[in-house]
């Protein structure tokens, strides 16, 4: 298996979703190791807790501190700590977007509630008063925007017609301690598990006009509707051990030329490959999703029948 990805922990107080995190990080496979836990608030309860069980730990009180400056020293410490990936967990401090461009998409958090429901603080009390049937937790990446960053995935809690905002935050909590540790797992594999590239090949692929997905050799493969063929993605074709997308180029003398320029990320594919179709690695770690997006396009236009290759999109 890869390397394990290296996280670094953000939290103000009781850490109960970061003891979760750390204590999914033992289990055998997991994909993630826990190798900070860094705080605004050295008296932060769960700190104490993650050096007991040996984890690094760094802790500066924010009073005062201008955003900047103190989430520049933040940053330079995850950088030491050689971490991946940040999970906030109770994390009480905006961040700033200095900070969040530095880590480019890489910062997820766990709210508890069902956003976009419920952004900020106080969660539990205003879906009691809204009459809710269901609460619940989501995770998501961070982003500018206060809990509005892309849902990676949330649990529903049914709420009890005698729940109080306490009562009913002890039990999303237990949701919470399930679903962080899980979602993490899936967040730090997704540019390297073959469904999770799929899915995002798919999401591309099918915004092109009448786009549509078929079968084709036991592979997911992209055409237009009742048409031609712009995309076959392959993971492991015929034990290769390659997850790749299949795209036309427009002919043998490109295809040579683009394997030679960039031996490690194209190849000529076994059948496809003599009919000018180019294999893009995708299997690398880092994808270039803008690039793979730009190939579909292409390969799109190279069989699109002249109505629709004309659109302006
Ligand atoms: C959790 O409810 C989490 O969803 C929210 O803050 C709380 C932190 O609790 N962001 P803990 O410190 O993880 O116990």
């Amino acid at each position: 298996m890869a390397d394990k990805a290296r996280i670094g922990i953000l939290i103000s107080g009781r850490g109960s979703n970061m003891a979760a995190l750390i204590y999914a990080a033992r289990r055998d496979g997991c994909p993630y190791e826990v190798v900070l836990v860094a705080s605004n608030d050295p008296e932060a309860a769960g700190l104490k807790l993650a050096q007991a069980e040996g984890i690094a730990t760094f802790a500066r009180r924010d009073k005062g501190a201008p955003r900047a400056e103190f989430d520049a020293l933040l940053s330079s410490e995850l950088h030491r700590a050689d971490v991946d990936h940040i999970a906030l967990a109770g994390y009480m401090r905006l961040l700033s977007p200095e900070f969040l461009g530095e880590w480019d998409g890489g910062v997820v958090n766990i709210h508890p509630s069902l956003l976009p429901k419920y952004k900020g603080l106080d969660t539990h009390r205003r879906a009691l008063a809204a009459g809710d049937e269901t609460a619940g937790c989501s995770v998501h990446v961070v982003t500018a925007e206060l809990d509005g960053g892309p849902i990676l995935d949330q649990l529903e809690v049914a709420i009890l017609p005698d729940d109080t905002p306490q009562s009913l935050a002890a039990r999303v909590l237990i949701a919470e301690h399930q679903l962080y540790p899980r979602v993490l797992a899936e967040f730090v594999t997704r540019e390297t598990r073959p469904d999770a590239l799929l899915e995002t090949v798919r999401r591309l692929a099918l915004t092109l006009p009448e786009a549509e997905e078929v079968r084709s050799h036991g592979t997911p493969a992209f055409r237009i509707k009742g048409g031609k063929m712009f995309g076959y993605f392959q993971s492991n074709h015929h034990g290769d051990g390659i997850t790749a997308i299949l795209v036309k180029t427009s002919g043998g003398e490109e295809q040579a030329m683009l394997i030679d320029a960039e031996p490690t990320l194209y190849y000529r594919p076994a059948y496809l490959g003599q009919s000018g179709w180019i294999g893009m690695r995708l299997d690398s770690g880092t994808v270039d999703w803008r690039h793979v997006e730009q190939w579909l396009d292409k390969s799109w236009r190279a069989v699109a029948p002249k109505r629709l290759a004309a659109l302006p999109f």
